[in-house]
């Protein structure tokens, strides 16, 4: 598949907006700055595809990228932005589960953490929804430069460790868009997915 193609197709507040529920899709799914914009713009090689940001909450809409007539990215707003209301963020919850259980095209879901902060509450209720969904799990562990090699290579062993006797299925790497690391490893799970 040709990441560098995808092209910016559609913002979507609600499910009912998202573009026709058929192909095949992948969302990219956590924490407000866990950098999942970026590591869309990382797949695609597009400085800009996403919008990026140092303000937590940047991406407010499910943004979807098509890879061609058949296949998307969807870059999903980050959970846990504190600066909005309470209604809002029920509200959002409720958009994404809702999202995650009825998207017919959603094949996988890549689930971002920072490899320093990784599993928080709002990570368990993403897998717990994507196990309720039947959906398989890609969890990065994001900004990996951060971290010294042993102490991200720790970091990784702790969360494979936590994520033992799963039954759905759930595969975890490290990953920095700043290095470019973990990138073929993304991609080979995404084909899967995708071409499926
Ligand atoms: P929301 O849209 O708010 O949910 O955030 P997001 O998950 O899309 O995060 P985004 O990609 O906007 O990145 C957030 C911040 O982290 C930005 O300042 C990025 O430059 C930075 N960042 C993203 N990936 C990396 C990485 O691999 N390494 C480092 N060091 N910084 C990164
Ligand atoms: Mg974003």
């Amino acid at each position: 598949l040709n990441y560098r193609a995808a092209r910016f197709l559609i913002s979507a507040p609600t499910l009912a907006t998202c573009p026709e529920d058929s192909g095949a899709e992948v969302a990219f799914a956590g924490r407000s700055n866990a950098g999942k914009s970026s590591a869309i713009n990382t797949l695609t090689g597009q400085k800009a595809l996403a919008r990026t940001s140092k303000t937590p909450g940047r991406t407010q809409l499910i943004n979807f990228f098509a890879l061609d007539d058949e296949r998307r990215l969807v870059d999903l707003p980050g959970y846990g932005f504190a600066k909005v209301p309470e209604s809002v963020k029920l509200e959002w919850q409720r958009h994404l589960a809702d999202y995650l259980q009825h998207r017919q095209a959603l094949k996988g879901v890549v689930l971002l953490m920072d490899v320093r902060h990784p599993l928080t509450e709002f990570d368990q209720m993403m897998l717990g929804w994507a196990e309720q969904a039947g959906l398989p799990l890609h969890l990065l562990l994001t900004k990996a430069d951060k971290l010294k090699r042993g102490a991200a290579t720790n970091a990784l062993r702790q969360v494979e460790r936590a994520l033992a006797g799963r039954t759905e299925q759930v595969e975890v790497q490290l990953f920095s868009s700043l290095a470019r690391q973990g990138l073929d490893t993304l991609e080979a799970r995404l084909n899967g997915w995708l071409r499926g």
